[in-house]
């Protein structure tokens, strides 16, 4: 099939040579004319015309897609909220100063070849998606190795706002350090994030007397993973863990995603996929930085060809961060037995003074495996690189559950029938597993999760 693309595509390039050496009236350069302009109104789009362009990039999605607007108090009847607890990813960030570099080198020759693919008649994108390429320029700072981003610290700013706003009474100014935790990795992306939540809350002003603790050395709550032996000896990385995602490369659909690209920006031969990972990689970053804004760069992808990709994406997440490996979620206990404590000490002793907020700020691989951990997003089938289809709706999709500043947050209230928790996935209410409504009875959450903290022992659990 390519094969024989290639030779169309030869010939008509032969054919254009041959018209633009004037022989014009040739009858049957004329013809070919004719059917190349009409091949082109066939297949032309303008990805500039689209008011709602495909957005679901997998872990590189705006958080924009995925907030709640709606921040109405939260008043279960009869209840009061007393803690809240988070995990949550940090905003939208930069590409790692690696990355940024060779995007930087990478895609302004790319570039000049599809301008120069177009005007030489090829290729299928419309005059519009071709200028708003031309004014592209790489802008970022290369030396922002993955740090937040604007939009990324106004994120974290606003949710904490919103979460403000739905519990006025339990998340009140101003900050009293007996009251809330912050703590976040080592990364200035976490550490900006933490402070933007933290000025989402108190405000500007306030800030300096907010206390970050320390991350422990090791850090069993927010990198457990960086200490689990087992994980790293048999999943991170690892051959097994990614041959889903490598056939999946293999697999016809996504040589339809090349072939898709290589056609829609006029080569002559198939793209490699490194190319395609680098407008791929733009294309995400840019619409993570400004949401609203269009960015040449996904102009290149049909909405067909962003959905493989994001599948492309969701195997490697699964395999290294999901269900793919028990391993995975079993490490990540501590975040679970840590919400399980906090939780279970208030309703135990409720005169001693409790914290009212514990906020913590990590990254996708520590997120996806508490999720997973929690049992959340489990879909009944495995995750396979054959089963793209029969998965259109499934769980897993980190595009919704692992964009960038997605969370998790649980809230304890007391009732006055007992004691209730409702998480919360995006400022949305969830059902827990163990749980038969989103106001969960506090006996059906610990008869679920107590297991979990009980048993555990991350050093037995990680041991080869
Ligand atoms: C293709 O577009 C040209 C003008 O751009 C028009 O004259 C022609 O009829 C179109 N052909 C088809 C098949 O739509
Ligand atoms: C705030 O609380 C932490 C413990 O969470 C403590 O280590 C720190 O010294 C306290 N800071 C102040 C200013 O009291
Ligand atoms: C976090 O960021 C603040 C403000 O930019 C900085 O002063 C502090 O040293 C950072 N903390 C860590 C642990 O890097
Ligand atoms: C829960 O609220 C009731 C009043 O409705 C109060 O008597 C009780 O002490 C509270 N329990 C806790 C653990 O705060």
């Amino acid at each position: 099939m390519p094969k024989l693309f290639i030779q169309i595509l030869l010939l008509s390039c032969l054919v254009l040579l041959t018209v633009q050496a004037g022989k014009r009236s040739s009858k049957e350069s004329k013809k070919e004319k004719h059917k190349a302009s009409s091949l082109k109104n066939k297949s032309e789009y303008c990805y500039d015309d689209i008011d709602h362009p495909y957005v679901f990039f997998a872990t590189k999605t705006s958080y924009r897609w995925n907030r709640n607007k709606n921040d109405d108090e939260i008043t279960p009847p009869g209840c009061v909220a007393q803690q809240f607890w988070l995990l949550s990813r940090h905003g939208s960030r930069n590409p790692s100063t690696e990355e940024m570099l060779t995007l930087k080198s990478i895609l302004p020759l790319i570039q000049n070849e599809i301008i120069s693919n177009h005007k030489a008649g090829k290729g299928s994108l419309c005059k519009d998606d071709i200028e708003n390429l031309e004014k592209w320029i790489f802008r970022a700072n290369v030396n922002d190795d993955e740090f937040l981003v604007k939009e990324g610290f106004k994120e974290l700013e606003d949710i904490a706002d919103r979460y403000q706003d739905r519990f006025p009474k339990l998340l009140t100014k101003p900050f009293i350090n007996s009251s809330y935790i912050f703590k976040h990795t080592e990364t200035e992306r976490t550490n900006a994030s933490a402070r933007a939540f933290a000025k989402g809350l108190f405000g500007k002003k306030d800030i300096p007397n907010v206390f970050f603790q320390e991350l422990n050395s090791p850090d069993s709550l927010l990198k457990f993973d960086e200490i689990c032996d087992k994980w790293r000896k048999e999943v991170h990385k690892k051959k097994k863990a990614l041959i889903e995602k490598t056939l999946f490369e293999e697999s016809g659909e996504m040589l339809s995603v090349i072939q898709s690209v290589t056609n829609r920006l006029g080569f002559l031969s198939p793209l490699n996929l490194n190319d395609i990972n680098e407008m791929y990689t733009m294309c995400t970053f840019d619409k993570a930085w400004r949401p609203k804004k269009l960015s040449p760069w996904c102009a290149v992808f049909s909405k067909e060809d962003l959905k493989i990709l994001e599948y492309r994406e969701d195997l490697k997440y699964y395999f290294e961060d999901g269900y793919g490996f028990p391993i995975n979620y079993e490490q990540a206990c501590m975040p679970l037995k840590n919400v399980y404590d906090s939780f279970r000490h208030v309703v135990e002793s409720p005169a001693s003074s409790n914290p009212k907020g514990i906020f913590y700020f990590t990254h996708t691989a520590t997120l996806l495996k508490v999720m997973a951990r929690f049992g959340l997003f489990k879909d009944s089938i495995e995750m396979k690189h054959t089963n793209r289809h029969l998965m259109k709706n499934r769980e897993w999709r980190t595009s919704l559950i692992n964009s960038f500043a997605a969370h998790l947050a649980l809230v304890l209230f007391n009732c006055s029938d007992g004691h209730y928790i409702t998480a919360y996935v995006q400022e949305r209410p969830i059902i827990l597993p163990g749980c038969s409504s989103e106001l969960c009875k506090y006996s059906d959450f610990t008869k679920k999760y107590e297991k979990f903290a009980t048993s555990c022992n991350v050093d037995d659990i990680c041991r080869i």
